[in-house]
């Protein structure tokens, strides 16, 4: 079985517990529960401290296998050093055993069915911009930011460039997905394409992740698309479904 839901941001304590999430107790470790970004079990500076090793050993010993692909809230200078392995067809950083990050541009092969996975989104709430620690009016920045009420984020402690994607990373997707004559059953991303993130957040604009997102839209056939970000659950049409808190049995 293939569950899907939406950012957990690091909390994860409601939404997967068995009151919540009672089919767990049917699942094995060959059953699947994939988290469509902004994951946030990766989050703290440095390594992993207390409380997120005990989440990430707490989802190691579920019944089921955990994936996510990333989001843009992410530790990307830390979840980009966990091992590398190659893993149904596709590659993952492998955070547990059965904890596992779904790295953009691939095709996985999960209970049968072809899956295309790529996180990353932008940030939107950095209105205030980007402060960078060393910088010498680090703090007089901040507390001019926090004054005015302005949304900050600050370089490899709460912002990562890296949440929005490269050009290798872009190019290996569609290598992959030529592979497979650019056809799979489902889409896992964080962001949405260009057209459909008009629908949901038209104040977004368009970044260099919606319009490949786009061009991956136009371009493949899919049956199902599910993805997260937006902070809404709801079906934008009978392929695409935006999640948050609901955990849904897609296969
Ligand atoms: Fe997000």
């Amino acid at each position: 079985m293939i569950y899907v839901t939406g950012d957990t941001h690091g909390e994860f304590g409601g939404r997967f517990n068995v009151k919540n999430f009672p089919e767990q107790k049917e699942l094995t470790k060959e059953d699947y529960v994939i988290i469509c970004g902004d994951f946030g079990g990766i989050w703290d500076v440095g390594e992993e401290g207390k409380g997120e090793k005990y989440w990430l050993d707490w989802f190691a010993e579920r019944s089921y296998t955990l994936l996510f692909v990333d989001g843009n809230h992410e530790n990307f200078d830390r979840l980009y050093a966990y091992p590398e392995k190659a893993w149904r067809g596709g590659r993952v950083h492998e955070i547990r055993p059965s904890v596992l990050h779904l790295m953009r541009g691939q095709v996985f092969e999960i209970c049968g069915k072809k899956i295309f996975t790529f996180g990353g989104a932008s940030s939107h709430d950095i209105s205030g911009g980007i402060l960078e620690k060393d910088d010498p009016y680090f703090k007089r920045k901040k507390r001019r930011l926090e004054r005015d009420w302005l949304p900050y984020r600050i370089n490899h402690i709460s912002w990562w460039k890296e949440e929005l994607p490269n050009q290798e990373e872009m190019d290996e997707g569609l290598k992959n997905l030529e592979k497979y004559d650019f056809a799979v059953d489902y889409i896992i991303t964080h962001c949405a394409a260009t057209d459909t993130q008009e629908l949901l957040k038209p104040q977004n604009g368009t970044d260099i992740m919606t319009e490949y997102l786009q061009k991956i839209k136009n371009m493949v056939h899919y049956e199902k698309w599910f993805f997260g970000h937006y902070h809404t659950d709801r079906m934008i049409n009978e392929k695409e479904q935006v999640l948050s808190k609901i955990i849904e049995r897609i296969y």
